[in-house]
């Protein structure tokens, strides 16, 4: 659930909550235990709770929201870094991160390239890593595209996901 110190419009509220239904299928479908599952609904949920909030910029949503679920106590390093990284990537994500990272980007509510991400969405249970790798490449290609700098966070994690 939201924390309830979120700020979130009904369409982000939506968003995430597709995000949380999709993990919940990923993890369903692998068949892993419920306690690694409640791992990526706690991440799913809390990754854009800041999004809307009016300090927060494209950039720094996901610090803020990482800062304040520490503050609150949370001590689960792999959720904190899922939602701390989840716009630019890290190489040292375990799980929660990764599985954060593929449903942000291929929930089904995005309006664009519906039949590509509905694909690719289809793929992540059984060939997790070249899904992951497809989809760190749009992201990346997309960002040098637009010309914009690339993270070191994110060359970092795609140099690892290509060296694996
Ligand atoms: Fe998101």
């Amino acid at each position: 659930m939201l924390p309830d110190w979120a700020v979130v419009t009904p369409a982000r509220r939506a968003h995430i909550e597709r995000v949380a239904a999709l993990v919940t299928d990923w993890g369903t479908g692998m068949g892993i235990d419920p306690a690694e599952l409640e791992r990526w609904q706690y991440a799913a949920w809390w990754h854009d709770a800041l999004r809307d909030a009016p300090l927060a910029s494209e950039m720094d949503h996901g610090p803020l929201a990482a800062d304040r679920l520490e503050r609150d106590g949370e001590r689960d390093r792999g959720v904190l870094d899922a939602v701390r990284y989840h716009s630019i990537g890290y190489a040292a994500w375990d799980d929660v991160g990764r599985m954060l990272y593929l449903a942000d980007y291929l929930e089904p509510g995005r309006p664009h390239e519906v039949e590509a991400r509905s694909a690719l969405r289809a793929r992540v249970a059984g060939e997790r890593e070249s899904v992951l790798r497809e989809v760190a490449s749009r992201r990346v290609q997309r960002i040098v595209q637009s010309g914009w700098p690339l993270a070191p966070e994110t060359v970092a994690f795609w140099n690892a996901l290509v060296s694996r």
